[in-house]
This record gives C-alpha cells, sequence and structure tokens, in this order.
C-alpha cells in the first residue's frame, strides 16, 4: 500500500503539493535522492512553505521522514530549513530520519561546480548551483564523505585524510588560493552535535515500519528527465529520480514500493539549459511563464514554457511503471483559444513515437502537435470534476490517452483545497482502503 510520487518532466511538476495531500493517509515520507536542488512549494491557506531538502511530509503533525542514503546532504542548507520552518511554526524534533550512508556535500563541491560550469562555456548545464554533481561524482570516485563518517571523527583519522585529499585536488583544480582542510575538516565535523539526534539506518527503519503495517511515501526530487540514466542526457541532474532510484536511495527491495503515481503540469516546463522540443520562444510561452508563476522555487531562474510532450510522457509511463497521472496547474491553461498536444517528434525524414536517447537527437527533434479547443469558462480552483468546461474535459481526456495512463488527480490552484479526485480513480482508492491521521 506505499505509493511513490515521481516528476514526469524536468521537475516542478508541483509534486510537493501531490505529496502533502497524500501524506495524511501515511506514516513516512521519504526522500530517495537529490539534494536541495529540489524546491517544493506547498501553499496552506495564506501560508508558502518552499522545502528544498526535507520531504513534503515534514508539514504534517505526525509524520516522519526520512532522507535516505541515494540523497546528498548539505548540513548548512538542511539547519537553515530546519530554522525557516520553526519560524514558520513547523517543527521537525524528533520526526527526521537522515541515513548514516548518504554523503554529504562540502563547500569545495560548489566550487567546483562553478568552475566545472564555466569550463563548459556554451554547453553548461544550467545547473542549480548547490554542488550536487561534484557531491555524486565524489560518491561514484569512492571519495565522498558520508554522514555517517562524521562520528568519531578524528583528527589523523581516515575522514581527515579523505578530506585533507580533496582539498588538495580543489586547490589544484581552481588554482586559485590554498584552502586550508583543517578548515573544512573541522567545520564539517562541528555540525555532528547537530545532526546526530537525526541519524540512523534508513533500511532497517523502513523495515521495521513495513512489518509493523505502516505506509511510506517515496517522494521524488527533480523530475523523469533529469535523471542521471534516463533523463536528457548530459543536461540532466546527477542522481537516480526515476522510480528505480526508490530501492538504491533508500536500501529497500522492489516489491515495496508499490503504488506509482507521475505527477505531469498540464504544459510542460525546464530550467536549466538542454533541449525542450516543445518550447515556446514568444508571447504565449511568457503568458504561461506568467499565468503558472515558473520561476525556479530554489534559484528564482525563470523557467521556459511550452506545450504537453507525450512523447516525453509516454517514456515516464515506461521507465517508471506509472499507474496514473496527477495533472497540475490545468488552470495556467485557462482562457487560451486553442491547446497544442504533442504527440511525436519529427526528426529528419522520420516521425519518432519513442523518446530519444540522445541529447543531440532530442535538439533536432520537431514537436508533431495536435490541436485542440481551449476554453473560456476558468478552471481556476475548481475542485469538483463536473464543474470543468467540457472543452477541459476533453483536453485531459486526450492527454491521458496519448500518455497511456489514467488521470487520478487535477489541480487547478496551488491550495490544498484547488484539487480534484478522480472517483474511483487510482489515489481515491489507494485512499479510501488507508486510514487517514488523526492528526492530519
Ligand atoms: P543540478 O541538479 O544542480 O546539478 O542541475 C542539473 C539540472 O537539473 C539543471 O538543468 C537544473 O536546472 C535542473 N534541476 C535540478 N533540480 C531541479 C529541480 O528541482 N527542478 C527543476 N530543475 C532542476
Amino acid at each position: 500500500m506505499n505509493i511513490a510520487v515521481i516528476g514526469t518532466q524536468w521537475g516542478d511538476e508541483g509534486k510537493g503539493k501531490i505529496v502533502d495531500l497524500l501524506t495524511p493517509n501515511v506514516s513516512i515520507v521519504a526522500r530517495y535522492q537529490g539534494g536541495h536542488n529540489a524546491g517544493h512549494t506547498v501553499r496552506v491557506g495564506s501560508d508558502q512553505f518552499v522545502l528544498h531538502l526535507l520531504p513534503s511530509g515534514i508539514l504534517r503533525r505526525g509524520v516522519r521522514c526520512v532522507i535516505g542514503n541515494g540523497v546528498v546532504v548539505d548540513p548548512v542548507a538542511l539547519f537553515s530549513e530546519i530554522e525557516t520552518l520553526g519560524k514558520q511554526g513547523v517543527e521537525v524534533g524528533d520526526r527526521l530520519l537522515i541515513s548514516d550512508r548518504a554523503h554529504l556535500i562540502l563547500p569545495y563541491h560548489r566550487e567546483l561546480e562553478e568552475l566545472a560550469e564555466k569550463r563548459r562555456g556554451d554547453r553548461k548545464i544550467g545547473t542549480t548551483a548547490r554542488g550536487i554533481g561534484p557531491a555524486y561524482e565524489d560518491k561514484a570516485g569512492r571519495r565522498g564523505v558520508r554522514v555517517g563518517d562524521l562520528a568519531n571523527a578524528v583528527e589523523g583519522g581516515d575522514l581527515a585524510s579523505i578530506i585533507q585529499e580533496n582539498v588538495a585536488a580543489r586547490n589544484r583544480a581552481l588554482k586559485v588560493g590554498d584552502k586550508d582542510w583543517r578548515t573544512v575538516y573541522q567545520d564539517i565535523c562541528a555540525t555532528w552535535h547537530r545532526l546526530e539526534r537525526w541519524v540512523g539506518d534508513v533500511s532497517v527503519s523502513l523495515m521495521q515500519a513495513f512489518e509493523s503495517g505502516e505506509t511510506v511515501l517515496f517522494e521524488g526530487a527533480q523530475g523523469t528527465m533529469l535523471d542521471i540514466d534516463h533523463g536528457s542526457y548530459p543536461f540532466v541532474s546527477s542522481s537516480s529520480a526515476t522510480a528505480g532510484g526508490i530501492c538504491t536511495g533508500l536500501g529497500i527491495g522492489p516489491r515495496r514500493v508499490g503504488t506509482v503515481l507521475g505527477i505531469a503540469k498540464a504544459y510542460i516546463t525546464r530550467v536549466g539549459e538542454g533541449p525542450l522540443p516543445t518550447e515556446l520562444h514568444g508571447e504565449t510561452g511568457e503568458q504561461l511563464r506568467e499565468a503558472g508563476q515558473e520561476y525556479g522555487a530554489s534559484t528564482g531562474r525563470p523557467r521556459r514554457c511550452g506545450w504537453y510532450d507525450a512523447v516525453a510522457a509516454r517514456y515516464a509511463v515506461r521507465v517508471n511503471g506509472l499507474d496514473a497521472l496527477a495533472v497540475t496547474k490545468l488552470d495556467v491553461l485557462d482562457g487560451l483559444e486553442e491547446i497544442p498536444l504533442c504527440t511525436a517528434y519529427r526528426y529528419g525524414d522520420s516521425v519518432l513515437t519513442e523518446f530519444p536517447s540522445r541529447g543531440q537527437s532530442l535538439s533536432d527533434c520537431q514537436p508533431v502537435y495536435e490541436r485542440l479547443p481551449g476554453w473560456s469558462r476558468p478552471t481556476a480552483g475548481v475542485r469538483r470534476y463536473d464543474d470543468l468546461p467540457l472543452e477541459a474535459k476533453a483536453y485531459l481526456d486526450r492527454l491521458a490517452e496519448v500518455t497511456g495512463v489514467p488521470i487520478a488527480l487535477i489541480s487547478t490552484g496551488s491550495d490544498r483545497a484547488d484539487t480534484i479526485l478522480i472517483r474511483d480513480g487510482l489515489i481515491d482508492k489507494w485512499q479510501s482502503g488507508r486510514p487517514r491521521s488523526p492528526e492530519s
């Protein structure tokens, strides 16, 4: 009865809101990849919360949150997020568990990332500049520092040597000044006394939770198209954002994953560089950006906007094994006369219906559109399916048909309440089989 919430596009699909909606029916929300490059926005009445590293479940009292080994953790960012939430009245307390196997983001990761982006010139990725990529590079290079390494760290021990070597490599790469490894070492060791209370073995805790019948929600960050293996490589993030990452990023078996829900905007956005086949460059793109307030929750960068891409969506259905879709931001399309829906790509003389594996090919793909009528009566704030305009229902029906999975939920605004749950749809059935937590 566990459930996974996965982005089907290039991130920013509105996962935070959906996770927040589902959390009354779960005991634990677990993040399995990424780091504080994520920006999950949840609006509750007049309050707005932006979560980066903490699972969105933290906003519901009584829900426990897990940061798995697949996540990269910047302790400074973590403490600052916990403090900000505290000021907004959300106490983390003992509801957080961080894997002792999760890798740390250290200050030199950010510096090395800046250098790498500069060197790439016009082939730059347009990263969030949080040090995410270099931290995963160190992990794969077997020179990373894990959260658990901070326990019992002693001067002259393994941790000190690793940091000494990493800082020496940083000094060689940057060729500017000599950073003293001792400062880096001492600063990171000093975070332990604050971190310690939350650190443990996530795999063991999740197994205990499963065995005692608790339900877990697996919260994906970024999206399928930013996945290191399955995304639009090389313009991707460095982690496994797809459903496969849940098992490796938390230390659980595949049979525990349960239901897999994909989140998709009714259109598409991307932040950073790399191909976006349905991108709109003119006025309509601007209109979508303003209507959808499409600015990065982490970096404030304007997001590139385009039409719904069913080729990418079908790919997300396949690589994640999606059971259903939650379609968000339908209201952003309000007032458009016509809505193009991309059903295939034209690539040279051929028509592609499968997502290409090479970023270069994707840049040369032209969208093939089907055009559907827009609607004049607004969908913003609509909370019952029957109250949607006929044209909006037709658009959603076609979107589901070309994507290949049913729609289980539609979001028509940023508030929790601006949501339509499809009767007898996947979420409705899932929720009716789950008890609601008394504290929700
Ligand atoms: P990185 O994750 O900072 O390495 O950035 C790699 C790419 O992923 C860049 O194009 C970022 O803009 C993008 N990216 C990373 N995290 C997010 C996210 O949470 N939402 C949308 N794009 C993201």
